[in-house]
């Protein structure tokens, strides 16, 4: 059995492409492996949330996992701010942590492009975080997107570099969770690219159906095919590929067959789409709902995953604290 964890982003609300990508991963990984998953609300401090956001963020965040299905008797699922010692150790891997490597990090200088004003030292050492997230719980596995392969990059290097230092082999040197082709992509609903929150293209979970309805009628389309049987144009493509994810396989045949045909309406498929859509979003948006509104329940799951992950990380802590040669009186 693999130790896995995995951080999840503390802003914004889920949307069918988390759905269908990180969190179907997230349901099969729980129930195979010793999971560790948790709201990222440190490092969101980077971009500086107003204090009147932070905290109703991380609860959104974490009661649309719970509407989706993770199940926090399965896995740890806690709030990284609730354990302590992640940031100690973050200051301990800080260390040996060179300006230099930090720098030439893509998403530090990515960030350094995007937000000038903004470039603080939370942002420079966010790597260093993101490892003493990992190495916190000796995880060996974790599940990412190309996007922060460089970062879990930089974890084994830390580790490697405290081993070396120390004569040890204590931290775990952690690699990528590779899911092969099992990762589902789902389009955006403007012609290009992803689903993503930024994108102005998705479909959030909390949606309401009238609001789901005009998002799909609104998706861009063309005239229509002229001649049989020819390639998609990619808002259309995109389209059907929804389509396919969310419907029946005979509504997907169909549809594809009047494409085929020079018959399709789009009108008539995006009504289809949404309604099958909303089948599709309804008990997840039922069950954030009545989620939200047991405070009871959420603080039970808030304590136990704090409870779960302080255990491991108390352990770590205190051996890292040994091995670098802390005592006490
Ligand atoms: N940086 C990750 C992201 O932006 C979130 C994250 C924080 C994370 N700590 C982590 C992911 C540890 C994996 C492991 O998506």
């Amino acid at each position: 059995m693999e130790r896995v964890l995995s951080g999840i982003r503390s802003t914004g609300n889920l949307h069918l492409g988390n759905y269908f990508g990180a969190i179907q991963n997230f349901l099969k990984l729980q129930n195979e492996n010793d999971c560790y998953f948790f709201i990222a609300d440190y490092h969101s401090l980077t971009t500086h949330p107003a204090p009147e956001n932070l905290f109703e963020n991380t609860r959104q965040v974490l009661i649309e996992y719970l509407a989706a299905g993770i199940d926090p008797e399965k896995c740890t699922l806690y709030v990284q701010s609730d354990v302590p010692e992640i940031p100690e150790l973050y200051l301990l891997l800080n260390m040996n942590a060179y300006q230099g490597e930090l720098e030439r990090c893509t998403t530090f200088k990515d960030k350094v492009r995007k937000q000038p004003d903004n470039v603080n030292a939370g942002l420079l050492t966010y790597p260093v975080l993101m490892a003493a997230d990992i190495l916190i719980h000796r995880a060996t596995k974790v599940p990412v997107g190309k996007d922060q392969e460089q970062h879990l990059e930089m974890a084994r290097t830390f580790a490697k570099r405290f081993n070396f230092m120390y004569h040890t082999d204590y931290l775990i040197e952690p690699v990528a969770y590779n899911f092969g082709n099992a990762l589902v992509k789902v389009p955006g609903l403007d012609g290009s690219g992803k689903m993503g929150k930024s994108e102005n293209n998705a479909i959030n979970l909390i949606d309401e159906p009238e609001v789901i309805r005009k998002k799909v009628m609104k998706a861009m389309t063309d005239g229509g095919p002229t001649v049989p049987n020819q390639p998609m144009p990619e808002s259309i493509a995109n389209l059907f590929a929804i389509m396919k994810i969310i419907s029946e396989p005979d509504t997907y045949q169909f549809f594809i067959e009047q494409y085929n045909s020079c018959t399709v309406r789009y009108g008539d498929m995006k009504k289809k789409l949404a309604e099958d859509i909303i089948v599709f979003t309804t008990p997840i948006r039922e069950r954030i709902k009545d989620i939200s509104k047991d405070a009871d329940y959420l603080n039970k799951v808030a304590k136990l995953g704090k409870d779960k992950a302080r255990a491991s990380a108390t352990e770590t802590i205190s051996n890292v604290r040994k091995i670098i040669g802390f005592r006490s009186f």
